[in-house]
């Protein structure tokens, strides 16, 4: 017999329950656990994550990131510190995080503080970069205005020939954030919109599971 097509295995997991007499004790795993049937399905970009950020005034902003790392150390992610996302951070540590899988009918919620991770995590990752994206770490002033696209590209080339085959080293402004969640919700999408949502919440020092409304 040959393999189910794609769409009839996706179909699949909306059939299989989700429940809080399996889901696993530690949201991490469960995550983990998750994020490994994410990858097994060959959902594209399965660590694109939407992460919801909210500065003095209350007033929410978001956009899309990549979870590098995820472990119960935090959601890794790297970014310009002095960007929108990373101004708001400085102002309110509080964010959210949601990653959707469409082919596996999944969405997963996660509130938590964001903190800069040492310097020497956000230095080993910055090495790995390609050379074109270290520097456009350096000379983007990311979420400001600029003159116009020609104006940024000429200082972006000028920029990389001046490293020729010299190794660039991390900007101050370019780092990595470590997220730590205080919450979680995973959510599997079932016939008929009579969907299982399991959250997570840290209480005397115990995570708590409990079963939300569709
Ligand atoms: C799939 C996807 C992944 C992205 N990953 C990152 C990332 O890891 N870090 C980052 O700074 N921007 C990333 N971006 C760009 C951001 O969405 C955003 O444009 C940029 O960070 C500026 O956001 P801000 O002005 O709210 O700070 C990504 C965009 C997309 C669509």
């Amino acid at each position: 017999m040959s393999d189910p097509k794609p769409a009839d295995r996706f179909e699949a997991y909306r059939d299989v329950p989700l429940d809080e007499s399996t889901v696993s004790r530690d949201p991490v795993i469960q995550f983990q656990k998750w994020f490994a049937d994410a990858v097994e399905s060959g959902v594209d970009q399965p660590e694109a994550m939407h992460l919801a950020t909210s500065g003095k005034e209350g007033l929410p902003s978001g956009r899309m990131v990549l979870m590098k790392e995820f472990s119960s150390g935090g959601i890794i992610f790297f970014t310009n510190y002095h960007s929108r996302k990373g101004r708001e951070i400085e102002d309110n540590p509080n964010v959210a995080v949601t990653f959707f899988w469409k082919e596996l009918a999944r969405q997963v919620r996660i509130t938590g503080k964001a903190t800069k991770v040492p310097g020497s995590v956000s230095d080993a990752y910055f090495q790995t970069r390609p050379m074109e994206s270290q520097v456009g770490a350096i000379v983007s002033p990311q979420s400001d205005v600029i003159q116009d696209r020609k104006s940024f590209d000429e200082q972006f080339t000028r920029e990389l020939q001046k490293y020729g085959t010299s190794t660039p080293v991390r900007p101050g402004h370019w780092g990595g954030y470590s997220i730590i969640p205080s919450s979680y919700e995973f959510w599997q999408g079932r016939p008929s919109r009579l969907h299982d949502r399991i959250r997570y919440r840290f209480e005397h020092d115990q995570w708590v599971t409990e079963r939300l409304a569709p």
